[in-house]
């Protein structure tokens, strides 16, 4: 997606950063570890996550991942997206940006254009409008890329599921070809925007990584959301 400035970015302060990974990379435990880290340097950031963020985004992340609903057709999935993705943005996301605070989202656009515009076939120039309607140009300061590759990423999510009986499966069940397509449509994004997405090794362990993405952050908030941030190496 291009990098920017919009009206919603001119007005708002504050500092919006998103994590974004196949799944079962890890993005969940290393939000927790961030904010317990910052909690530490006495800031207390907003947290949001999509599908869900807020009541009616959780209404509507029941729909979209409930593996009962495997007739759900490609383009209402990718509006259902929108629809979480725009309540969470008037509710929650701008009003703190507002306030100053720093927001970490748990997934946002990036998600969909490589998941649906990418890996489901969509395109991503739909993608883009809805974003534009959705988010009206709000795109993320820093955007933190978890990167697994496809088969740890089925591994994990696997166990995840066994583990805890969720109904929350129908994305999990897609083939690895779906899921080699999401990875490589991530790397492709990094590559297009080296100033906004920086890529994290997702395979060490928690703590190891929690370091490494701290190292990022940190910077980054010091210096504020329009400040420049060196290209990927
Ligand atoms: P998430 O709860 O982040 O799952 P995980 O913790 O396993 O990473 O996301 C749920 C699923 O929704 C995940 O398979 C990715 C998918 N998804 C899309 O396909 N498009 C989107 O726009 C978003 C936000 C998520």
């Amino acid at each position: 997606m291009a990098e920017q400035p919009s009206s919603a970015v001119e007005a708002r302060g504050g500092f919006f950063l998103s994590f974004e990974g196949m799944d079962g990379a890890g993005k969940g435990t290393q939000i927790d570890l961030l904010v317990e880290l910052l909690s530490a340097l006495g800031l207390h950031p907003v947290v949001n996550r999509e599908p869900g963020g807020t009541l009616i985004g959780q209404q509507i992340r029941t729909i979209l991942l409930d593996a009962a609903n495997s007739h759900l057709r490609p383009t209402a999935e990718l509006l259902l997206y929108f629809a979480s993705r725009a309540q969470a943005v008037d509710e929650v996301i701008l009003p703190a940006l507002g306030r100053g605070e720093l927001v970490i989202t748990d997934r946002f656009t990036d998600s969909t254009l490589v998941y649906q515009g990418m890996a489901r076939g969509l395109g991503t120039q739909v993608v883009e409008h809805l974003d534009a309607i959705s988010c009206r140009g709000l795109v993320p300061d820093l955007t933190i890329l978890l990167d697994i590759d496809p088969a740890t990423s089925l591994a994990r999510t696997s166990a995840r599921n066994a583990a805890t009986a969720s109904t929350e499966t129908r994305l999990d069940e897609e083939s690895r070809e779906f899921h080699t397509r999401v990875r490589e449509g991530y790397l492709a994004l990094a590559t297009a925007n080296p100033h906004r997405v920086v890529v994290v090794d997702g395979s060490p362990g928690p703590r190891e990584i929690a370091n490494a993405i701290f190292e990022v952050v940190l910077p980054r908030l010091l210096l504020g959301p329009m400040a420049p941030l060196e290209a990927n190496p």
